[in-house]
């Protein structure tokens, strides 16, 4: 089983739209997925009845070893909860959304500190939220480069079929071709590096 948990300590930047997005994807090409709701207030675990062919596990189950899939995602709460370093001490990959501004990028400090202090091989920071391509200015790279993890090539729009996700079993019950190769790219990414 490979263990993707997507973290930031900043709110809001779209790990439960990710995770819920991939978790989809990996479902749709065939692998046993499951999903671990991390975060107390639990909006994973409100929509997990409607996405198809994705079980949901509890972080007790998680840590006791007991989940029965090829892939496991992990969301997790922008709060540095008591158990977010044991789940990333049994995690291959970190995922790390962040939205392209200045201080969003400054904001991730936090969150690489975490990870540095855990033992997860290996992460990367995604671009989320992205509304053109000139919204990615040199001083946010610059910034994010800072932290010494690896920005994937794969950046995700803002896109209305990103927001609606939750209810359309992901952007692949949508109509959103854009969004839906943009999330395929990025499981790809990370597959790779996996
Ligand atoms: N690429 C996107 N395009 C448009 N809307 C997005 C995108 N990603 C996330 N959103 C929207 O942004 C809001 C926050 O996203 P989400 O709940 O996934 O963030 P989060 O990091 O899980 O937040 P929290 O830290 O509170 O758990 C939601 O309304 C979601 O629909
Ligand atoms: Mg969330």
């Amino acid at each position: 089983m490979k263990t993707i948990t997507i973290l930031q300590q900043k709110g809001g930047v779209g790990k439960t739209t990710l995770t819920l997005n991939l978790a989809l994807f990996f479902a749709k090409e065939g692998a046993k997925v499951a999903i671990c709701d991390a975060d107390s207030q639990g909006s994973l675990t409100d929509i997990a009845d409607m996405l198809e062919g994705v079980d949901l596990v509890s972080v007790e189950r998680v840590l006791a070893g007991q989940v029965d899939a090829q892939v496991l995602l992990i969301d997790t709460s922008p709060r540095n909860d008591i158990e977010l370093p044991k789940l990333l001490a049994i995690t291959d990959y970190a995922l790390l959304p962040v939205r392209p501004g200045y201080l969003d990028a400054l904001a991730m400090k936090a969150t690489a500190t975490i990870l540095k202090a855990s033992s997860v091989p290996k992460s990367g920071i995604v671009l989320n939220q992205v509304q053109h391509r000139n919204s990615v200015t040199r001083d946010v790279l610059d910034m994010l480069a800072k932290f010494d993890i690896p920005i994937l090539m794969t950046r995700i729009g803002q896109r209305v079929s990103y927001t609606r996700s939750a209810m359309t079993n992901g952007v692949f019950g949508s109509d959103d071709e854009k969004a839906q190769q943009e999330i395929s790219l990025l499981a790809m990414e990370i597959h790779y590096h996996l």
